[in-house]
């Protein structure tokens, strides 16, 4: 069914078919029919920051910024969904053309820019929606914010969403907001971790509750990065980190079309780098906090490499719109097929 509706996407420029897909997924999920779409994927309940995962494979951000279709992807059988990334205020984010397929090398180049509507609008869809899940959101900063000042940026996102997320991601490593991705690094990274921190354990305190925070990190850091990565998400107390985002990497789609257009690729070509990613913070995190793997999961089979690289949850984005929703559920059986001494994470 998937492959029907993919031929007639496809035929659409990048960018129109995803704002179709995502109307139609929203309209779905609103009339609740989309589960009659796609074959439920199996129960493997999963418990990771102290919440409760119907099954370890989630959205990942980007897909839904805005929060526009959050029952509809709950539907279509994700275990977890995490919206934005979404900024202060709103934003128009890069001109177009700025999303391009790459079908040969099952991969996406995107320069977006945080295009989005700005965290009210998106705490308003979080209210309408009627998904009891684990929902993430995912926080940035406007693309005009001086990097000096991003730290105001992801707190005002911070309050905001607090009350209305089962976890809160930071994301420190998009490629497409100038100077965004200089915070993953030494005094930087630990003076916004440090900034977080402190506010959670304010918020926490007024409301009762604890609301988990992760990290995501980019799959372009030297081994030596990461694990300084590691060692400042320990020591403030971090609850999660996301690995990775897209790549600045061409490696894999170089002399295809649009194969040199600036962004991120993600996709195929980034799964090795983004599992390698996976296995250098699970040497130096040694299960003080669990990781969530995003990268080029395009089969069930790569999920389950994620897990055994020391993954506790995975997420998908381009997969998805290769694969469309047989991937959650395949993602899932692989998963759940994994003799148990190899699911390191869980
Ligand atoms: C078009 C597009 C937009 C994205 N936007 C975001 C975003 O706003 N925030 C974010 O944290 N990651 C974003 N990502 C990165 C994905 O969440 C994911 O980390 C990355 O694409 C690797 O996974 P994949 O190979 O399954 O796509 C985006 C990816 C794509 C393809």
């Amino acid at each position: 069914m998937y492959d029907l509706a993919r031929q007639m996407l496809f035929k659409l420029s990048a960018e129109t078919s995803h704002d179709l897909s995502l109307d139609l997924i929203g309209a779905g999920g609103r009339l609740g029919i989309n589960r009659l779409l796609t074959k439920a994927p199996a129960r493997l309940p999963t418990t990771v920051m102290g919440l409760q995962f119907a099954n370890p494979v989630g959205l990942a951000a980007g897909l839904d910024k805005n929060g526009a279709a959050i029952d509809g992807f709950a539907q279509l059988g994700f275990g977890f969904v995490e919206i934005g990334t979404v900024t202060p205020r709103p934003q128009p984010g890069n001109p177009q053309p700025r999303l391009f397929r790459l079908p040969q090398a099952t991969a996406i180049i995107n320069r977006m820019g945080f295009n989005n509507l700005g965290v009210d609008h998106l705490v308003e869809r979080v209210k309408a929606a009627r998904y009891e899940g684990v929902l993430g959101i995912n926080i940035g900063k406007n693309f005009d914010t001086p990097v000096g000042r991003a730290q105001d940026d992801y707190l005002l996102c911070l309050e905001k969403v607090y009350a209305h997320a089962s976890y809160v991601t930071v994301n420190v490593s998009s490629p497409n907001t100038p100077g965004l991705r200089s915070l993953q690094f030494g005094d930087s990274l630990k003076a916004l971790l440090d900034a977080l921190a402190t506010r959670r354990e304010a918020l926490a305190l007024a409301s009762g509750r604890r609301v988990p925070l992760a990290i995501k990190i980019a799959p372009d850091m030297t081994d030596e990065e990461t694990a300084q990565v590691a060692s400042a998400l320990i020591a403030t107390g971090m609850d999660a980190v996301i690995a990775t985002n897209t790549t600045l990497s061409r490696e894999g789609v170089q002399g295809l079309p649009h194969g040199d257009e600036a962004g991120g690729l993600s996709g195929a070509p980034v799964r090795e780098k983004s599992t390698h990613t996976v296995r250098v913070l699970a040497a130096e995190l040694k299960g003080a906090l669990p990781i969530i793997a995003a990268g080029g999961i395009t089969e069930g089979r790569h999920a389950a490499e994620k897990i055994e690289a020391g993954a506790s949850l995975v997420q998908i984005y381009s997969g998805f719109i290769y694969r469309g929703p047989a991937l959650i559920r395949e993602a899932v059986d692989a998963i759940a097929a994994m003799p148990v001494g190899a699911r390191v994470g869980f």
